[in-house]
Protein backbone atom coordinates (compact mmCIF):
# COMPACT_ATOMS: atom_id res chain seq x y z
CA UNK A 1 0.00 0.00 0.00
CA UNK A 2 1.12 3.32 -0.74
CA UNK A 3 2.20 5.43 2.27
CA UNK A 4 -0.67 7.27 3.39
CA UNK A 5 0.02 11.43 2.76
CA UNK A 6 1.40 13.23 5.92
CA UNK A 7 -1.42 15.69 6.19
CA UNK A 8 -4.03 12.50 5.88
CA UNK A 9 -1.81 11.15 9.23
CA UNK A 10 -1.87 14.57 11.06
CA UNK A 11 -5.67 14.46 10.47
CA UNK A 12 -5.81 10.78 11.84
CA UNK A 13 -4.17 12.03 14.69
CA UNK A 14 -0.38 10.64 14.28
CA UNK A 15 2.12 12.72 16.00
CA UNK A 16 5.03 13.25 13.13
CA UNK A 17 8.33 14.58 13.64
CA UNK A 18 8.03 17.17 10.82
CA UNK A 19 4.47 18.64 10.59
CA UNK A 20 2.61 18.86 7.07
CA UNK A 21 2.87 22.12 5.85
CA UNK A 22 0.09 24.39 3.61
CA UNK A 23 -0.67 27.79 3.95
CA UNK A 24 -4.19 29.74 3.92
CA UNK A 25 -3.76 31.86 0.22
CA UNK A 26 -1.05 30.25 -0.96
CA UNK A 27 -2.46 30.83 -4.38
CA UNK A 28 -2.65 34.43 -4.79
CA UNK A 29 -1.39 37.88 -5.39
CA UNK A 30 2.16 37.62 -3.50
CA UNK A 31 2.93 35.33 -6.73
CA UNK A 32 3.77 36.34 -9.86
CA UNK A 33 3.16 33.40 -11.96
CA UNK A 34 -1.09 34.00 -10.11
CA UNK A 35 -0.87 37.89 -11.55
CA UNK A 36 -0.08 36.73 -14.93
CA UNK A 37 -2.65 34.06 -15.09
CA UNK A 38 -5.04 36.19 -12.98
CA UNK A 39 -4.29 38.89 -15.83
CA UNK A 40 -5.17 36.02 -18.33
CA UNK A 41 -8.56 35.20 -17.14
CA UNK A 42 -9.80 38.93 -16.46
CA UNK A 43 -11.86 38.97 -13.87
CA UNK A 44 -11.55 36.84 -10.45
CA UNK A 45 -15.09 34.85 -10.77
CA UNK A 46 -13.83 33.96 -14.50
CA UNK A 47 -10.51 32.29 -12.56
CA UNK A 48 -12.69 30.68 -10.33
CA UNK A 49 -14.92 29.41 -13.32
CA UNK A 50 -12.43 28.42 -15.72
CA UNK A 51 -10.98 24.40 -14.24
CA UNK A 52 -7.99 24.38 -16.30
CA UNK A 53 -7.01 28.26 -15.07
CA UNK A 54 -8.15 27.60 -11.20
CA UNK A 55 -6.44 24.30 -11.61
CA UNK A 56 -2.83 26.12 -12.79
CA UNK A 57 -2.70 28.61 -9.86
CA UNK A 58 -3.56 25.84 -7.47
CA UNK A 59 -0.53 24.03 -8.52
CA UNK A 60 1.78 26.82 -8.59
CA UNK A 61 2.77 26.93 -4.88
CA UNK A 62 2.92 23.44 -4.78
CA UNK A 63 5.54 23.57 -7.91
CA UNK A 64 7.61 26.34 -6.03
CA UNK A 65 7.84 24.99 -2.48
CA UNK A 66 6.45 21.21 -2.61
CA UNK A 67 3.76 21.77 0.00
CA UNK A 68 2.01 18.72 1.62
CA UNK A 69 -1.28 20.61 0.37
CA UNK A 70 -3.02 21.82 -2.13
CA UNK A 71 -6.02 23.83 -1.59
CA UNK A 72 -8.98 24.12 -4.39
CA UNK A 73 -8.95 27.79 -6.33
CA UNK A 74 -12.22 29.28 -5.81
CA UNK A 75 -13.83 31.25 -2.71
CA UNK A 76 -16.46 31.60 -0.49
CA UNK A 77 -18.79 33.52 -2.03
CA UNK A 78 -19.20 31.27 -5.06
CA UNK A 79 -22.24 29.54 -2.96
CA UNK A 80 -23.89 33.22 -2.96
CA UNK A 81 -23.41 33.26 -6.81
CA UNK A 82 -24.47 29.69 -6.86
CA UNK A 83 -28.09 30.91 -5.11
CA UNK A 84 -28.64 33.53 -7.42
CA UNK A 85 -26.93 36.57 -5.44
CA UNK A 86 -25.26 39.07 -7.57
CA UNK A 87 -21.38 38.60 -6.29
CA UNK A 88 -18.80 40.82 -7.98
CA UNK A 89 -15.27 41.34 -7.55
CA UNK A 90 -14.32 44.90 -7.70
CA UNK A 91 -10.10 45.71 -7.79
CA UNK A 92 -8.98 47.37 -4.82
CA UNK A 93 -12.50 46.97 -3.28
CA UNK A 94 -12.93 43.52 -2.55
CA UNK A 95 -16.08 41.80 -3.18
CA UNK A 96 -19.68 43.39 -3.61
CA UNK A 97 -23.09 41.40 -3.16
CA UNK A 98 -26.56 41.91 -3.69
CA UNK A 99 -27.85 42.09 -0.07
CA UNK A 100 -30.67 40.46 1.82
CA UNK A 101 -32.53 42.24 3.83
CA UNK A 102 -36.21 41.68 3.70
CA UNK A 103 -38.22 38.02 3.14
CA UNK A 104 -38.52 39.34 -0.47
CA UNK A 105 -34.65 39.00 -0.96
CA UNK A 106 -34.72 35.99 0.43
CA UNK A 107 -37.50 34.83 -1.39
CA UNK A 108 -35.20 35.20 -4.54
CA UNK A 109 -32.63 32.77 -3.74
CA UNK A 110 -32.47 29.48 -5.34
CA UNK A 111 -32.85 26.12 -3.40
CA UNK A 112 -29.40 23.89 -2.25
CA UNK A 113 -30.43 21.28 -4.73
CA UNK A 114 -29.49 23.74 -7.53
CA UNK A 115 -26.55 25.22 -6.94
CA UNK A 116 -24.83 22.46 -9.08
CA UNK A 117 -25.13 23.86 -12.03
CA UNK A 118 -23.42 26.99 -11.30
CA UNK A 119 -20.56 24.83 -9.13
CA UNK A 120 -19.64 22.42 -11.94
CA UNK A 121 -16.68 24.04 -12.95
CA UNK A 122 -15.37 23.77 -9.26
CA UNK A 123 -15.43 19.91 -9.67
CA UNK A 124 -14.15 19.87 -12.77
CA UNK A 125 -10.69 21.82 -11.43
CA UNK A 126 -10.86 19.33 -8.75
CA UNK A 127 -10.82 16.02 -11.24
CA UNK A 128 -7.77 18.07 -12.95
CA UNK A 129 -6.20 18.04 -9.51
CA UNK A 130 -6.98 14.88 -8.53
CA UNK A 131 -5.07 13.68 -12.12
CA UNK A 132 -2.28 16.02 -11.84
CA UNK A 133 -0.98 16.37 -7.93
CA UNK A 134 1.95 14.58 -6.95
CA UNK A 135 0.82 11.66 -5.21
CA UNK A 136 2.36 12.89 -2.14
CA UNK A 137 0.20 16.16 -1.84
CA UNK A 138 -3.53 16.08 -0.09
CA UNK A 139 -5.67 17.77 -1.88
CA UNK A 140 -8.38 20.22 -0.14
CA UNK A 141 -11.58 21.51 -0.57
CA UNK A 142 -13.40 24.26 0.90
CA UNK A 143 -16.44 26.23 1.46
CA UNK A 144 -17.32 29.28 3.59
CA UNK A 145 -19.05 28.76 7.26
CA UNK A 146 -22.50 30.18 7.02
CA UNK A 147 -22.25 32.86 9.38
CA UNK A 148 -19.16 34.12 7.13
CA UNK A 149 -20.88 34.24 4.08
CA UNK A 150 -23.79 35.35 5.60
CA UNK A 151 -21.81 38.44 6.85
CA UNK A 152 -21.56 39.22 3.19
CA UNK A 153 -24.91 38.53 2.01
CA UNK A 154 -26.33 40.89 4.21
CA UNK A 155 -24.12 43.86 4.15
CA UNK A 156 -23.09 43.28 0.55
CA UNK A 157 -19.36 44.02 1.07
CA UNK A 158 -17.28 42.82 4.03
CA UNK A 159 -17.24 44.37 6.78
CA UNK A 160 -15.01 45.40 10.07
CA UNK A 161 -17.12 44.27 12.83
CA UNK A 162 -20.29 42.43 10.93
CA UNK A 163 -22.56 45.25 12.13
CA UNK A 164 -25.19 44.30 9.19
CA UNK A 165 -25.44 40.86 10.13
CA UNK A 166 -25.85 41.12 14.22
CA UNK A 167 -28.16 43.78 13.41
CA UNK A 168 -30.32 41.27 11.52
CA UNK A 169 -29.88 38.51 14.01
CA UNK A 170 -30.81 40.41 16.84
CA UNK A 171 -33.54 41.90 15.39
CA UNK A 172 -35.20 39.83 12.47
CA UNK A 173 -34.01 36.17 13.99
CA UNK A 174 -36.47 34.47 11.91
CA UNK A 175 -35.25 35.84 8.67
CA UNK A 176 -31.90 35.66 9.76
CA UNK A 177 -32.06 31.72 10.96
CA UNK A 178 -34.16 30.88 7.57
CA UNK A 179 -30.43 32.52 5.66
CA UNK A 180 -28.29 30.26 7.73
CA UNK A 181 -30.40 27.11 7.24
CA UNK A 182 -30.12 27.78 3.79
CA UNK A 183 -26.39 28.14 4.05
CA UNK A 184 -25.82 24.85 5.63
CA UNK A 185 -27.95 23.09 3.09
CA UNK A 186 -26.30 24.56 0.08
CA UNK A 187 -22.81 24.18 2.11
CA UNK A 188 -23.18 20.33 2.68
CA UNK A 189 -24.34 19.94 -1.54
CA UNK A 190 -20.97 21.29 -2.51
CA UNK A 191 -18.99 19.77 0.01
CA UNK A 192 -20.20 16.53 -0.48
CA UNK A 193 -19.61 17.04 -4.39
CA UNK A 194 -16.62 18.31 -4.15
CA UNK A 195 -15.41 15.09 -2.13
CA UNK A 196 -16.90 13.11 -4.92
CA UNK A 197 -14.94 14.99 -7.12
CA UNK A 198 -11.57 14.14 -5.31
CA UNK A 199 -11.14 16.30 -2.24
CA UNK A 200 -9.50 14.22 0.65
CA UNK A 201 -9.69 17.10 2.96
CA UNK A 202 -12.35 19.79 3.49
CA UNK A 203 -11.56 23.01 5.18
CA UNK A 204 -14.45 25.47 6.51
CA UNK A 205 -13.42 29.09 7.32
CA UNK A 206 -15.34 30.37 9.68
CA UNK A 207 -13.31 33.86 9.24
CA UNK A 208 -15.53 36.27 11.30
CA UNK A 209 -16.14 33.74 14.02
CA UNK A 210 -14.44 36.11 16.53
CA UNK A 211 -17.61 38.88 16.26
CA UNK A 212 -20.33 36.23 18.11
CA UNK A 213 -20.09 36.11 21.86
CA UNK A 214 -21.54 33.18 23.94
CA UNK A 215 -24.62 31.65 22.88
CA UNK A 216 -24.54 33.64 19.46
CA UNK A 217 -21.21 31.52 19.28
CA UNK A 218 -22.70 28.49 19.71
CA UNK A 219 -25.94 28.95 17.74
CA UNK A 220 -24.02 30.61 14.54
CA UNK A 221 -20.51 29.22 14.55
CA UNK A 222 -20.37 25.73 16.15
CA UNK A 223 -24.08 24.28 15.47
CA UNK A 224 -24.16 24.81 11.48
CA UNK A 225 -20.23 23.91 10.96
CA UNK A 226 -20.92 20.33 13.58
CA UNK A 227 -24.39 20.17 11.18
CA UNK A 228 -22.26 20.26 7.78
CA UNK A 229 -19.44 17.99 9.53
CA UNK A 230 -21.92 15.59 10.78
CA UNK A 231 -23.57 15.29 6.98
CA UNK A 232 -20.76 14.86 5.23
CA UNK A 233 -19.43 12.16 7.71
CA UNK A 234 -22.75 10.41 6.97
CA UNK A 235 -22.68 10.29 3.26
CA UNK A 236 -18.23 10.28 3.35
CA UNK A 237 -17.30 8.48 5.98
CA UNK A 238 -14.21 9.24 7.41
CA UNK A 239 -13.72 12.17 5.09
CA UNK A 240 -11.21 14.69 7.61
CA UNK A 241 -12.93 18.40 8.52
CA UNK A 242 -10.70 21.41 9.46
CA UNK A 243 -12.32 24.08 10.85
CA UNK A 244 -11.21 28.07 11.15
CA UNK A 245 -13.46 29.84 13.89
CA UNK A 246 -11.07 32.64 13.52
CA UNK A 247 -10.65 35.43 16.18
CA UNK A 248 -13.17 33.23 18.61
CA UNK A 249 -12.24 33.24 22.46
CA UNK A 250 -10.09 30.44 24.58
CA UNK A 251 -13.54 29.46 25.84
CA UNK A 252 -14.99 29.11 22.67
CA UNK A 253 -11.92 27.48 21.26
CA UNK A 254 -12.04 24.44 23.56
CA UNK A 255 -16.14 24.00 23.31
CA UNK A 256 -15.30 23.90 19.53
CA UNK A 257 -12.86 21.40 19.89
CA UNK A 258 -14.99 19.23 22.07
CA UNK A 259 -18.50 20.06 20.38
CA UNK A 260 -18.14 19.99 16.44
CA UNK A 261 -17.31 17.14 15.51
CA UNK A 262 -14.01 18.29 13.30
CA UNK A 263 -11.08 16.27 13.04
CA UNK A 264 -8.59 19.64 13.24
CA UNK A 265 -8.98 23.09 14.60
CA UNK A 266 -7.15 25.44 12.74
CA UNK A 267 -5.91 29.07 15.40
CA UNK A 268 -5.49 32.28 14.55
CA UNK A 269 -1.97 33.46 15.21
CA UNK A 270 -3.54 35.60 18.46
CA UNK A 271 -4.13 32.16 20.13
CA UNK A 272 -0.99 31.24 22.56
CA UNK A 273 0.62 27.91 21.01
CA UNK A 274 1.89 26.84 24.46
CA UNK A 275 -2.23 27.13 25.69
CA UNK A 276 -3.40 25.40 22.64
CA UNK A 277 -1.10 22.54 22.92
CA UNK A 278 -2.20 21.82 26.30
CA UNK A 279 -5.62 22.56 25.68
CA UNK A 280 -6.97 21.76 22.28
CA UNK A 281 -4.67 19.17 21.06
CA UNK A 282 -5.26 16.33 23.71
CA UNK A 283 -8.84 16.60 21.76
CA UNK A 284 -7.85 17.50 18.29
CA UNK A 285 -5.27 18.19 15.42
CA UNK A 286 -4.08 21.55 15.68
CA UNK A 287 -3.59 23.43 12.64
CA UNK A 288 -1.54 27.31 12.55
CA UNK A 289 -0.76 29.76 13.87
CA UNK A 290 2.49 31.78 12.56
CA UNK A 291 1.81 35.38 12.36
CA UNK A 292 0.84 36.35 8.59
CA UNK A 293 3.07 39.34 8.93
CA UNK A 294 6.72 37.43 9.14
CA UNK A 295 5.80 36.25 5.17
CA UNK A 296 6.78 40.40 4.74
CA UNK A 297 9.40 40.89 7.18
CA UNK A 298 11.28 37.26 7.24
CA UNK A 299 14.95 37.31 8.69
CA UNK A 300 15.53 36.04 12.09
CA UNK A 301 12.41 36.62 13.82
CA UNK A 302 10.37 34.16 11.29
CA UNK A 303 12.98 31.47 11.93
CA UNK A 304 12.63 31.46 15.79
CA UNK A 305 8.89 32.02 15.60
CA UNK A 306 8.86 29.02 12.99
CA UNK A 307 11.05 26.62 15.46
CA UNK A 308 8.90 28.21 18.78
CA UNK A 309 5.68 26.93 16.89
CA UNK A 310 7.01 23.74 15.74
CA UNK A 311 8.31 23.20 18.99
CA UNK A 312 5.39 24.03 21.24
CA UNK A 313 3.26 21.58 18.88
CA UNK A 314 5.18 18.54 18.77
CA UNK A 315 3.74 16.68 21.06
CA UNK A 316 0.60 16.09 19.59
CA UNK A 317 -1.18 16.10 15.67
CA UNK A 318 0.26 19.65 14.30
CA UNK A 319 -0.54 20.96 10.64
CA UNK A 320 1.96 23.96 10.26
CA UNK A 321 0.56 27.16 8.70
CA UNK A 322 -0.06 30.74 9.07
CA UNK A 323 -2.99 32.33 11.55
CA UNK A 324 -4.58 34.13 8.83
CA UNK A 325 -4.08 33.87 5.09
CA UNK A 326 -0.59 35.09 3.06
CA UNK A 327 -1.16 38.68 2.12
CA UNK A 328 -0.31 40.02 -1.43
CA UNK A 329 2.69 42.60 -0.31
CA UNK A 330 4.62 38.84 1.19
CA UNK A 331 7.93 38.02 -0.26
CA UNK A 332 8.04 34.37 -1.53
CA UNK A 333 11.60 34.28 -1.08
CA UNK A 334 10.65 34.43 2.97
CA UNK A 335 7.59 31.08 2.33
CA UNK A 336 10.84 29.06 1.06
CA UNK A 337 12.48 30.19 4.33
CA UNK A 338 9.82 29.54 6.30
CA UNK A 339 9.50 25.78 4.95
CA UNK A 340 13.49 25.14 5.32
CA UNK A 341 13.47 26.28 8.64
CA UNK A 342 10.25 23.86 9.58
CA UNK A 343 11.97 20.66 7.68
CA UNK A 344 15.37 21.57 8.92
CA UNK A 345 16.49 18.95 11.87
CA UNK A 346 16.34 20.16 14.89
O1 LIG B 1 -5.12 29.68 -2.00
C1 LIG B 1 -6.19 29.56 -1.37
O2 LIG B 1 -6.26 29.76 -0.14
C2 LIG B 1 -7.41 29.09 -2.11
C3 LIG B 1 -8.31 30.07 -2.61
C4 LIG B 1 -9.08 31.00 -1.68
C5 LIG B 1 -9.39 32.34 -2.05
N1 LIG B 1 -10.22 32.85 -1.11
C6 LIG B 1 -8.90 33.02 -3.26
C7 LIG B 1 -9.01 34.49 -3.36
C8 LIG B 1 -9.71 30.75 -0.46
C9 LIG B 1 -9.66 29.51 0.41
C10 LIG B 1 -10.44 31.93 -0.12
C11 LIG B 1 -11.28 32.05 1.08
C12 LIG B 1 -11.95 33.31 1.39
N2 LIG B 1 -12.49 34.21 0.52
C13 LIG B 1 -12.24 33.76 2.71
C14 LIG B 1 -11.92 33.00 3.97
C15 LIG B 1 -10.51 33.03 4.36
C16 LIG B 1 -10.01 34.32 4.92
O3 LIG B 1 -9.08 34.90 4.30
O4 LIG B 1 -10.51 34.76 5.96
C17 LIG B 1 -12.91 34.98 2.59
C18 LIG B 1 -13.40 35.84 3.75
C19 LIG B 1 -13.08 35.26 1.21
C20 LIG B 1 -13.79 36.42 0.59
C21 LIG B 1 -12.92 37.22 -0.28
N3 LIG B 1 -12.39 36.80 -1.47
C22 LIG B 1 -12.50 38.54 -0.05
C23 LIG B 1 -12.85 39.37 1.17
C24 LIG B 1 -11.71 38.90 -1.15
C25 LIG B 1 -11.14 40.26 -1.42
C26 LIG B 1 -10.10 40.66 -0.48
C27 LIG B 1 -8.77 40.32 -1.03
O5 LIG B 1 -7.98 39.64 -0.36
O6 LIG B 1 -8.52 40.83 -2.14
C28 LIG B 1 -11.61 37.78 -2.00
C29 LIG B 1 -10.84 37.69 -3.27
C30 LIG B 1 -9.86 36.56 -3.39
N4 LIG B 1 -10.11 35.25 -3.08
C31 LIG B 1 -8.53 36.65 -3.89
C32 LIG B 1 -8.00 35.36 -3.88
C33 LIG B 1 -6.63 34.92 -4.36
C34 LIG B 1 -7.87 37.92 -4.43
C35 LIG B 1 -8.56 38.28 -5.70
C36 LIG B 1 -7.67 38.75 -6.82
O7 LIG B 1 -6.87 37.96 -7.36
O8 LIG B 1 -7.83 39.92 -7.19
Amino acid sequence: MAEMKKLLRSLNGETLDVPPIWMMRQAGRYLPEYRATREKAGDFLSLCYTPELAAEVTLQPIRRYGFDAAILFADILLIPDALGAEVGFVKGEGPKLSTVTSDADFAKLGDPGDIHGTLSPVYETLRILKRELPSETALIGFAGAPWTVATYMIAGHGTPDQGPAHKLKDENRGLFEQLMLRLTAATIEYLSAQVEAGAEVIKLFDSWAGSLEGADFAAYSLAPIRAITRALHDRHPGIPVIAFPRGTSPENYVNFAKNSGVQAVAIDEHADAGWAARELQPLVCVQGNLAPGHMVTGGQALVDDVRRIRSAFSGGPHIFNLGHGITPDADPENVALMIETLRETL
